[in-house]
């Protein structure tokens, strides 16, 4: 019998997935979870013939550089995939795979959520309740900002994007506005009920509520910069749920403090797992760790589809998945 492929899974997985994993390879499972050190990925890439890895695996030029290498792909486990040197794995031949589709309704889910937590001030509530200073109903207590009938800027309008849109027209009846340098068709557009707009910063002017479904590239970097923030109504809500990167979060602290607009729901952060400290103090803020995609069927869904990407690698037949 010839020996079975050897694969390195980064972090703990559900258990469906591992079944999979060890019954097809010599999986290297992690299940102290235990997030592995540049040094850890280095010894996998040499000692593994492909790795499974996650949004907490920074897959750095550096890392892949490691000599002699026996890993031949990088199956990512998220359809982002800024956590790997794209690049740097293309030069070296090594492929690299992530998982789209299978996460794009839980994640449009999660900035609906963070879209309605904000605006009906519902965390600042639930705080309130718990910390025992409910004294009762009154008119006027904790008042938040209608939802219905808003409108919805999307940055981005790719899978998710549309799959907010879907939710945010046909389910609140929000009039949808969007920008994206790769649009889809009229027909694609008019079925969300979503209006194409020239310009990110038209989006920005108009929008009551603006929600990030860009990739982190080197161009989205900071893409909501100070100068991008300050477009924004002053009621307005800026919702995350695509990667900390696309938003200066040192600005977007300050746009908040100056009441510039009236607040943000966060899935996502520069610097994950830290967040910056004043957010942290701010009742109009709705912070979230990282859940996008975290519900039990979506994680073994993608689990599966990253199974499925080293399979068909193994097998020699091109991925379903492949990013390069
Ligand atoms: C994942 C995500 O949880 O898929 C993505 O891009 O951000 C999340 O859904 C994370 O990337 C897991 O690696």
């Amino acid at each position: 019998m010839t020996a079975r492929p050897v694969v390195v899974v980064t972090r703990r997985l559900p258990e469906p997935v591992h079944e999979a994993l060890t019954r097809e390879f010599d999986a290297r499972l992690n299940p102290e979870d235990r997030p592995l050190t540049p040094d850890g990925l280095r010894d996998s890439l040499r000692n593994a013939d492909a790795l499974l890895t996650t949004v907490t695996d920074k897959v750095t030029a550096d890392v892949l550089s490691v000599e002699p290498r026996r890993a031949g792909l990088v199956a990512n486990f998220g359809v982002g995939f800024n956590n790997i040197d794209v690049d740097a794995a293309k030069a070296r031949g090594i492929a690299v795979s992530n998982t789209p589709d299978v996460l794009t309704d839980a994640t449009a889910d999660l900035a609906i959520t963070l879209l309605l937590m904000t605006a009906r001030r519902t965390g600042e509530g639930e705080r309130h309740l718990r910390g025992g200073q409910w004294t009762g109903w009154r008119p006027t207590h904790m008042l938040g900002t209608q939802v219905t009938g808003k409108t919805l800027g999307l940055v981005g309008m790719g899978r998710i994007a549309r799959a907010v849109a879907q939710r945010a027209h046909h389910g609140f009846g929000m009039k949808v506005i969007f920008h994206d340098p790769y649009p889809p068709s009229a027909e694609v557009a008019a079925a969300l009920g979503a209006e194409p707009r020239a310009s990110l910063e038209e989006v920005l002017r108009e929008a009551d509520f603006v929600s990030l479904h860009c990739p982190a590239t080197p161009e989205t970097r900071h893409l909501m910069n100070r100068d991008r923030l300050a477009l924004m109504r002053p009621e307005a809500f800026l919702v995350n749920t695509a990667r900390g990167d696309v938003v200066d979060e040192a600005a977007l602290v300050e746009a908040l403090q100056a009441k510039r607009i009236a607040g943000a729901g966060l899935d996502v952060y520069e610097k994950e797992p830290q967040v910056t400290q004043a957010l942290l103090a701010m009742d109009n803020v709705v912070l979230l760790p990282h859940l996008g995609s975290a519900t039990q069927e979506t994680r073994v869904a993608m689990g599966m589809r990253a199974f499925e990407n080293l399979k068909l690698f193994f097998d020699g037949k091109p991925l379903r998945d492949r990013v390069v």
